[in-house]
Formats: C-alpha cells, sequence, structure tokens
C-alpha cells in the first residue's frame, strides 16, 4: 500500500461523485485552493481556484470568498473531437495525489476512432510563491494525427453566490494572458495571468465562452511526446503588491517562466520536505490508519494561511464557497493544536486573524444585545470580523422556509474559545509577544464580554450565563450549558492570569493597555466571575453533568429512532420544530468536548460516566464530533471504540460518507476540523502526550496493532521527536533545544537535555 499518495481511475460519473473527487483531490498552498478537478473540467463540473481572505456578495446572497478565473484551463481536440473524461468515449484514467509535495497528476488514455491518445498533466501551487500555480501538460498519440490544443484561463468559474467578478476583460499582452475583474460589494481587483511555454505548434489567442485562449495547432507523429509547461498566477487587491494586479500578476508568471519547470518544482519540494519533517507522523504497523493520518496532515499543511497574511481557516479550508468560507470556532479548538505543537509560526498567523478582527467583534457585542460589551466574536467570521451567519442559517426542505437559528447571536463560547487558544500560545511555547500584540487585549475584551452576558442571581449568589447554544446545536437558547459556563469561566482565569503575568514583565504595556482599555476597575468583577461562576457539576450518584438545565427531562431517545421519523432525509433536526429539539439527542460533542478540553479537571471515572450516557444519543452530525468522543475514549481505556472514531474521523474526506445538506443548505466540501481532530486523537489521544499544565507529559495508550506511532512536538520553543513503542517511550532533543526540559512519562519524571535521546521503558503499561 502506498502510504504518500492517494490515486482513482474513477473520473466520469455521476456529478456527486465529481464533486467529491474535486474535494479529495484538491490542492492548496494557503494563498488558493484548487478543487481536483480535470483540466479540460468547467463550471459545471465543480472547477474552483478559491482565494483565502477576499469576499464578496452578490445582491442578498450571502457573502462568500471569490473564486478566480481558472487559469489551469486546456482541452485537446483531436481530428475534431474534443477529448473529455466525462464523454461516452472509452477512457483508462487514473489521477492521484502525492502527500509528499501535495501535487496533482492525472493520466487519461483516451480511444477516439481507431486512435489512442494518452493526456499527462501535474500541477502544483507553489509553496514558496504563494500567487503561482504551475502545470506541465503532455500529449502522445500512437497514430499520426492533427490536435487543437486550447488553452488558457476559464472565466466561466463556479460560484455558489455569484458572479463576484461580473465584468471580465480578457487581454493577450505580449506572450501573456490576463484576465481580470474587480468584485461586485467592494471593487477589489483580481487578475489571472498565464504563461506558457511550450516548443510546437501554431499559437493563435482567441477569446470564446469567457475564455481567454491560445489555441495551438500541430500535427502530432505517432508516439512522440508533447509537452509545455503553464504558469498561471492570482493576484487581488489584497496583496501587496506595488503594481496593480494585472502587472504584478504577469510579473509572476514571466518570472516563473524563466526559472522554469524544474527549478519552480525544486523550490517548492524543498518547501514541502520542511512541512514534512516538522509535523509527520508515522503510524508503523496500520497503513490504514497512517495514510489517512498522512492525508489528514497534507490537507492542513496544505491551508495553513501564508505568512503575514493574517488569515485563518474556514470551515471547509479552501475546498470552495461552502459555509461563506467562514472561520467558526472549528479553527481553534481542532486545528491550531496542531499548529502550536508542529508549527506555531502558523499559530501565530491563526491567532493574528482574531486580533485582526477584534473591532469586527466588538461591533457585534454592541449591536447583538442589550447592553453586551468587550468581544463577541463573530460565529462565522469573514475578513472583518463580522458576522456573516445569518438569523435563518438553514432551510426547511419540506416547507421551503428558512428557519430561525441562534447560532449567531447565542453560540457565545466563540469568544472563551478564541481567548483560551490566545493564552495557550503563551502557555505552549513561553513566548509573551502575542499578548502585547493584541493577544492580551483580546483575552481582556472577551471576559469583559461574558461578564457584560452574565447574569447574577442573587438568591444563588453566583453568576450563570443564560440563554446560549452550546456545542450541540440542535438544543437552542439553553440555559446553564456546562460546556459554555466552563469555557467563560475559563476566560475569567485566562484574563486575570495575562494581567498578572503582564504586570510581573511587562509592567508599563500593561499599564498602558489597561488605560486604554479603561478596564482596570473590571478586574475585581473578573475575579469575583472566574471565583462565582457557575458551572454545572457531575452529579453527585451517576458523575453525569447535565448538558444544561432541563436537559435530563427532554425526552429520552436514540439519533436511530428520530432518523426513522424525519420526512425528508436532509431535514434540520434543531430550530424550532426540529425532531430533536424535545428530545435528548444531540448534534455532536458538547459535555464530552468540555471534558477533553478541560481534561485534567476530570477523573477517568467522570469521563466514562459521561462518556456512556452522551455517546448513544449523539448524532454525530458534525465532523467535530467523533473525534472528541475517541479522545474521551481514551482516556478511559476504551481503546477499540478510540481506535474506530479515529479512522472515521481521519477517513471523513477519503470516504466522504458525510452530510452534503443542513436543511437545504449545501454543506460539502472539506473537513480541516476533523484533519485537526484526527491528528489530536494520535497524539494527544493515543500518543498520551499532554501539555494543559505546564509541564509535558507522555502518558502513551498505544493501539494493539500500532507497533510504533512516532511524532514531531514542538513545545516551549523547543522540538522532540517522541517514539513510542508497546515496550518504551524514546525522546529525542536536537541540539538546538535552548535547555533541558523535565517530562513525565508514564508517571517517570525525565530530564530531556538537547542533543540526547532518552529511552523511557514502559514497565507498568502491558501490551
Ligand atoms: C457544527 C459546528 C461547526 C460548523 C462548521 C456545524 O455543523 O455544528 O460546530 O462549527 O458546522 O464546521
Amino acid at each position: 500500500m502506498k502510504l504518500w499518495e492517494i490515486s482513482t481511475s474513477e473520473c466520469g460519473g455521476d456529478a456527486e461523485g465529481i464533486m467529491r473527487r474535486g474535494n479529495i483531490f484538491q490542492i492548496a498552498n494557503g494563498y488558493m485552493g484548487y478543487r481536483g478537478t480535470l483540466d479540460e473540467f468547467g463550471s459545471e463540473q465543480l472547477v474552483g481556484i478559491t482565494l483565502a481572505g477576499i469576499f464578496d456578495r452578490v445582491g442578498d446572497a450571502w457573502r462568500e470568498p471569490v473564486n478566480a478565473p481558472n487559469g489551469g484551463y486546456t482541452s485537446v481536440t483531436i481530428d475534431g473531437v474534443e477529448l473529455s473524461a466525462l464523454s461516452e468515449t472509452d477512457v483508462e484514467h487514473t489521477q492521484s495525489l502525492n502527500f509528499a509535495n501535495a501535487a496533482f497528476q492525472r493520466e487519461t488514455r483516451f480511444l477516439s476512432g481507431d486512435k489512442a491518445v494518452t493526456l499527462k498533466s501535474s500541477r502544483f501551487l507553489s509553496a514558496d510563491t504563494p500567487n503561482l500555480g504551475v502545470i506541465r501538460f503532455s500529449i502522445r498519440c500512437d497514430a499520426a494525427t492533427e490536435v487543437m490544443i486550447r488553452t488558457g484561463i476559464d472565466g466561466d468559474i463556479w460560484d455558489l453566490n455569484g458572479p463576484h467578478l461580473p465584468k471580465l476583460a480578457y487581454e493577450k499582452r505580449g506572450d501573456v494572458l490576463v484576465t481580470y475583474g474587480s468584485t461586485h460589494e467592494s471593487s477589489k481587483g483580481v487578475a489571472v495571468a498565464e504563461a506558457l511555454e511550450c516548443g510546437f505548434g501554431e499559437d493563435a489567442h482567441e477569446i470564446c465562452e469567457q475564455k481567454n485562449l491560445r489555441v495551438i495547432h500541430f500535427s502530432a507523429k505517432a508516439g512522440k511526446t508533447y509537452s509545455f509547461d503553464k504558469y498561471f498566477a492570482v493576484v487581488t487587491d489584497n496583496d501587496a503588491f506595488e503594481t496593480p494586479v494585472d502587472q504584478a500578476a504577469i510579473d509572476i508568471v514571466e518570472r516563473a517562466k524563466v526559472r522554469g519547470y524544474m527549478a519552480c518544482l525544486a523550490k517548492h519540494d524543498d518547501v514541502w520536505a520542511g512541512k514534512w519533517a516538522e509535523s509527520d507522523v508515522v503510524i508503523e504497523g496500520d497503513d490504514e490508519a497512517q495514510l489517512a493520518l498522512r492525508y489528514s496532515i497534507l490537507q492542513l499543511l496544505m491551508v495553513a494561511p501564508v505568512k503575514s497574511s493574517s488569515n485563518s481557516i474556514p470551515a471547509r479550508a479552501l475546498s470552495g464557497q461552502v459555509y461563506k468560507g467562514a472561520i467558526f470556532w472549528d479553527t481553534e479548538l481542532f486545528m491550531y493544536p496542531f499548529f502550536l505543537h508542529t508549527n506555531p509560526e502558523v499559530a501565530v498567523e491563526l491567532l493574528r486573524y482574531r486580533i485582526r478582527t477584534l473591532d469586527g467583534a466588538r461591533r457585534k457585542a454592541m449591536t447583538e444585545g442589550p447592553g453586551y460589551r468587550g468581544a463577541f466574536y463573530a460565529w462565522e467570521s469573514q475578513e472583518t470580523g463580522d458576522d456573516a451567519c445569518s438569523y435563518f442559517n438553514v432551510g426547511d426542505p419540506i416547507t421551503g422556509r428558512d428557519l430561525r437559528t441562534h447560532f449567531r447571536d447565542k453560540q457565545v463560547h466563540i469568544s472563551g474559545d478564541v481567548a483560551i487558544a490566545m493564552w495557550k500560545y503563551f502557555l505552549h511555547t513561553g513566548d509573551d509577544s502575542l499578548l502585547l500584540e493584541g493577544g492580551a487585549e483580546v483575552i481582556l475584551e472577551c471576559a469583559r464580554f461574558y461578564f457584560s452576558y452574565a447574569y447574577f442571581k442573587k438568591d444563588k449568589a453566583r453568576y450563570e450565563i443564560l440563554d446560549v447554544i452550546g456545542p450541540d446545536e440542535y438544543h437552542e437558547r439553553v440555559n446553564n450549558n456546562a460546556f459554555t459556563s466552563q469555557v467563560a469561566r475559563e476566560t475569567f482565569v485566562v484574563a486575570l492570569a495575562a494581567v498578572e503575568h503582564l504586570r510581573l514583565k511587562h509592567p508599563s504595556q500593561l499599564d498602558v493597555l489597561l488605560e486604554r482599555l479603561e478596564i482596570a476597575r473590571e478586574l475585581i468583577d473578573f475575579a469575583e466571575a472566574a471565583e462565582l461562576l457557575y458551572v454545572p457539576e457531575p452529579d453527585a450518584e451517576t458523575g453525569v453533568i447535565e448538558q444544561f438545565e432541563g436537559y435530563f427531562k427532554l425526552k429520552m431517545t436514540t439519533p436511530a429512532e428520530l432518523k426513522e421519523r424525519l420526512v425528508h432525509p436532509n431535514e434540520y433536526l434543531g430550530a424550532g420544530q426540529g425532531l430533536a429539539v424535545p428530545t435528548q439527542v444531540i448534534k455532536q460533542a458538547d459535555v464530552v468536548m468540555m471534558l477533553n478540553l478541560f481534561k485534567n479537571r476530570y477523573s477517568a471515572a467522570i469521563k466514562r460516566a459521561n462518556w456512556e450516557y452522551y455517546e448513544p444519543r449523539t448524532e454525530h452530525g458534525s465532523s467535530l464530533s467523533a473525534c472528541a468522543y475517541a479522545m474521551v475514549a481514551l482516556e478511559f481505556g476504551n481503546l477499540d471504540f478510540a481506535y474506530r472514531y479515529f479512522l472515521k474521523t481521519a477517513k471523513i474526506d477519503l470516504e466522504a460518507k458525510s452530510k452534503l445538506y443542513a436543511g437545504t443548505i449545501f454543506i460539502g466540501g472539506s473537513h480541516p476540523a476533523a484533519n485537526g481532530g484526527a491528528w489530536m486523537t494520535a497524539v494527544f489521544g493515543f500518543g498520551g502526550v499532554n501539555a494543559e499544565d505546564g509541564r509535558l507529559s507522555i502518558h502513551p495508550r498505544l493501539y494493539e496493532k500500532w507497533n510504533r506511532l512516532q511524532f514531531p512536538l514542538n513545545y516551549q520553543g523547543d522540538r522532540f521527536v517522541i517514539t513510542i513503542t508497546h515496550e518504551v517511550v524514546t525522546i529525542t532533543a536536537p541540539s538546538t533545544n535552548s535547555r533541558t526540559h523535565l517530562v513525565n512519562v508514564a508517571g517517570d519524571v525525565v530530564q530531556c537535555e538537547a542533543d540526547a535521546t532518552l529511552s523511557v521503558p514502559l514497565v507498568s503499561l502491558c501490551k
């Protein structure tokens, strides 16, 4: 089994198959994502080059990220017949994705009449020049044939709510094609340029059906391979080039063409080798798990935001415009830990995005509710941090009506998710610079928000967080949701800790901040709330924590029973009339999510009790759910279950069985949160890495059939390679490490010196 590649021989088939392969075989470089579609495909096959951080709105439709014109377009016509993998002609096809360098390849052999033609292409989005895509394309005919190639930029692009670039210009300047336009809402320029290195045929310029093309005619000799290289660049007004976007795009492709395909590829490969060195996880003894986890890691590496962009990762990454290209809590809770422990520079970028959008969160607090203050982060956040989530976010497929949902106004845990992630960066890296760069301000403003949101119940002498949605979106407007309240309380704790740290280390900067925010007098409130905010406790007898007040009184049923009552397969189970609303069926991990996030605060017995209670009631209707259950199962020793849900999470996009619709809303695309969840389950779960309490500990729970689990880990600015077998844990620290670290390995505290390898036998753990 190949462990660094996936491939398929499917190419045609139904629209769903084409969409699925577009997701599975996508490539990306943080700046843009290019769906895994074929060179000759068009908007109908959902070809998409989705751009990070640039959004547009047309009319009343949802704002969504902009898709760029497709600079990778090529079609080939033989004796007047256009070759398409979708046509009825006989084709033999393979397409593959190489994990090592995120390159997409296709090879298709067409039988057209009595002639056989093989098309090959290989494309990558440059990892060192984010605006650039490079393609090598080749044609080989078995018999002498007249060939016409149409290659260039296809301006007919797939949009959910477009067109976002309504008046595209199509030009050829010198040898370079350029298609450019500007967005509908804010007139941001977007340009795509294409340069070709082609040593054969006559090249004519043509503009046809929104395609800016070169049409190349030539007589192919039998058995000879004709190949050309294509360079395309996308530039938008968000980029800081000195020249206008069209010229900047032209400059990039011209430079790339001079450098040549092999040199561009070599640079790209170098960057990728570095990425994998920082993050690959080896699972020996289980190829299925290895491939799926590596695929998950690849997905995260591909969509990591470009350096200094202060962008983040949307819930469907760069696989299209689903979920409005918005950033959810998915990033901080599911993807961020991977970057924090493998490549903290990327983690910083994700946090800077929240710093950059703090004003949007402040605006939301001011406009969303009565007397809210501070930062109420957007549930669905785009470039300004204003909320893209609508009040009617799901359509009912039975009536066609829009359903009132409260994700936007009541899913308040988002602010705490952000604040906790911000603080974790300092805790886990020891680097406090981000706190000074705006991180402390974010944390304080989130604490301020919760204080304005909380109620003080005089009769109970405590604060309560009321009228919220927890992670389980099927139960809206509930009181004292354990997850939300715990996150809110932690935000107060973290705010006070950040202030304390700055007071000790950077007192004058703290004074300036407190004065600017006029928040000094509120710190006493935060301290009181940190102590008196009510978080539901485990029941004294059963150990089960009630998800929210009144949850236990809801009707007991199971997801399977509910599904039997569906009138429509895509029916949404939540919102006002949803089938799950009066029942205990929950959409996704909620209490179990909390037990995982605050894992050091609860015993294994409490984890087991809650897991056993909630699992049968959980639909796992979100890709975020299974990994939380897997990680908590590991905490109390249910390795088989954990393994099943680990695989389910890691294979989510490879198997592509997850829901495509929530109500009437299309939600297909890739699942980067699950990709992060798979990494966490491997490293924190089976690897037993725990860095939560200011000390690194490793209590492995290696799955039976895994012989070896090995991964690099970044902690406190230093790096380690951890190797776990059933007998021994080995920690290697490179000479570049700054100091000796104390690590607790299965109960033994060991000293990990720089430039040393140490092995700790796992005497007490049996296979
Ligand atoms: C889940 C949310 C998640 C969102 C984006 C929803 O289905 O319930 O928790 O943030 O999808 O992934």
